[in-house]
């Protein structure tokens, strides 16, 4: 045993800013879902309007509030399991940094208007760079640390967590790649359907390898840790890794269905949108079969409970995504709010509660001390769970209603519904949205204040690092 730590530094800070994003991000989210029950929530002020705000919502949630928990995340976990100090620490300090900065500017930037217009890629040009310049070093600091492991072997989450750095990396710079015409406006580098098939390759993916692969990089490591069991299969976890990271590169033109884009690459991508659902769920099912022999915990484990339900939803995101890919199903649900209840149900119901589980895991660990409160964990779980519902359930019924109203002709083939008529029935359901997001906000506020007690006991934190002949 020798006495060098681990680099916790940049993981406490990370940590700690994915609670606070979380609760600014979701404050928008409840702000613009309170805007489509009464639009005079903007105030009549430009940059509180819905078209602004909905990008700083999506902005702030996936990349500040998941991104900040995917690097503690996974500057945690690859110091852990290749029993090495992170490489380049100061290049790990710098992603702090410039992951803020690029936030802040997102923050600054969208309300103003400036915007590229491409969903989930709206920051202008220069900010992209210093994406770019952010997430190079980023790779640096965790494939150095893979690099220089003192374990030989690669543990799967370091995998998952590579997969989703190195493909960002490509989707972003592809998909950014741009004319600017000032320091503000810039035009895509493609035009047309080209430009379409590149933004909803890089969507897709952004939400196979950031919102997914990431995210399992967090499964794999934190639930076991928390269950106190290995992975129910190891070689499953190997067969989950590589079909996922095939099979979803190719399935982005399930966004497109019934556009410009030629027909066969519609059914290409409904195809591949299909086999996606097996790797999908042969890794929800190696996760929930992880806890075999420790349900029991359950009852007694808050943070198990996150972890297990988040899991759920990611089966049942995963289920619902192929069946919306199929064409007649896509022709019912797209732009309805059916979309929208899918998203919440992968973004509240797995994103945001497997990384709630995973920073309720790393917080005392961090500040080597207990959580303040247990049962402040129990209550953020259940006030976020009965949020989720009353979200997803309410954009399903509203969802398919409107996909319904907007469909439905009389015998002289006129619409039987006025579109303004579908938006009136739509009232009641936005209400109710907006009532579940307050909850899951009401759920992350909780989860600051206990963060926050628990930070005011902190000790220092004694984790050293296995000398190379001691087992992990
Ligand atoms: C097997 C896995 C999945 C498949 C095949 C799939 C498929 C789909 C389909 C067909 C749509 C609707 C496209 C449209 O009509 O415009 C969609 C939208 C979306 N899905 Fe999934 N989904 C999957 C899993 C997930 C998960 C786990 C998440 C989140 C964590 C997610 C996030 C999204 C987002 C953000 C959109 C909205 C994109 C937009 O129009 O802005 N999906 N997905
Ligand atoms: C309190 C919690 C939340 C509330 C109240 C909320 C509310 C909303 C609302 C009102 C919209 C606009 C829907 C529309 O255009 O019709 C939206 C869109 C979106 N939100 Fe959230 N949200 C919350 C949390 C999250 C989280 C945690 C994530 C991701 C991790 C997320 C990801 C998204 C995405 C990707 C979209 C775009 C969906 C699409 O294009 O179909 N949201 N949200």
């Amino acid at each position: 045993m020798n006495d060098e730590t681990y680099n916790y530094a940049v993981v406490r800070k990370f940590a700690v800013m994915a609670v606070i994003w979380g609760i600014v991000g979701m404050a928008v989210g409840v702000l613009i879902a309170s805007q489509m029950a009464w639009p005079a929530m903007n105030f009549d002020t430009p940059w509180l309007t819905f078209g602004r705000l909905r990008p700083l919502h999506t902005n702030a949630v996936v990349f500040a509030f998941g991104g900040s928990a995917l690097f503690a995340t996974s500057y945690y976990v690859v110091q852990r399991t290749c029993h090495v100090r992170l490489f380049a620490p100061k290049l790990a300090e710098f992603t702090f940094w410039g992951w803020m900065l690029v936030i802040l500017l997102a923050a600054i930037t969208l309300p103003m208007g400036i915007t590229s217009s491409k969903e989930y890629a709206e920051l202008e040009w220069p900010i992209d760079l210093l994406i770019t310049v952010v997430w190079v070093a980023y790779a640096v600091v965790f494939f150095g640390t893979i690099a220089t492991r003192k374990v030989k072997h690669i543990y799967v989450a370091n995998w998952f967590f590579g997969s989703f750095i190195l493909t960002v990396a490509v989707l972003h710079i592809v998909n950014s790649a741009a004319v600017p015409v000032s320091l503000f406006k810039s035009y895509s580098a493609y035009a047309g359907v080209q430009d379409a098939m590149i933004q909803w390759w890089y969507g897709h993916n952004a939400v196979g390898f950031f919102l997914t692969a990431g995210f399992l990089g967090i499964m794999y490591y934190f639930l076991p840790k928390q269950a106190e069991r290995p992975v129910y299969s190891y070689r499953l976890s190997v067969v989950h890794f590589w079909a996922l990271a095939f099979t979803y590169i190719w399935a982005g033109p399930h966004h497109l269905h019934y556009t410009a884009l030629p027909d066969w690459t519609q059914s290409l991508g409904m195809v591949f949108s299909l086999i996606l659902l097996a790797p999908s769920w042969g890794g929800m099912i190696n996760g929930m079969m992880t806890l075999s022999g420790a349900w029991d915990k359950l009852r007694t484990d808050p943070i198990l409970k996150f972890m297990i339900v988040s899991i759920s939803f990611y089966g049942m995101s995963t289920f619902e995504g192929p069946m919306m890919a199929i064409k007649t199903v896509n022709a019912l649900s797209h732009y309805t709010d059916w979309t929208v209840g899918h998203v919440h149900s992968g973004a509240l119901g797995w994103v945001a509660f497997i990384s709630i589980g995973a920073l309720y895991f790393l917080l005392p660990r961090l500040f080597g001390t207990e959580m303040y409160s247990k049962k402040l964990i129990e209550m953020h779980f259940w006030i976020a769970t009965i949020g989720i519902v009353l979200y997803i359930t309410s954009m399903w019924i509203s969802g398919v209603m409107q996909g319904l109203m907007w469909r439905a002709v009389n015998a002289d083939g006129t619409l039987t519904y006025s579109f303004v008529e579908s938006v009136q029935s739509m009232h009641p359901f936005y209400v109710v949205r907006f009532l579940g997001g307050v909850m899951f906000l009401t759920g992350m506020v909780i989860m600051a204040y206990n963060m926050f007690k628990t930070i005011a006991n902190r000790q220092p934190v004694v984790a050293t690092i296995p000398a190379p002949a001691e087992a992990h």
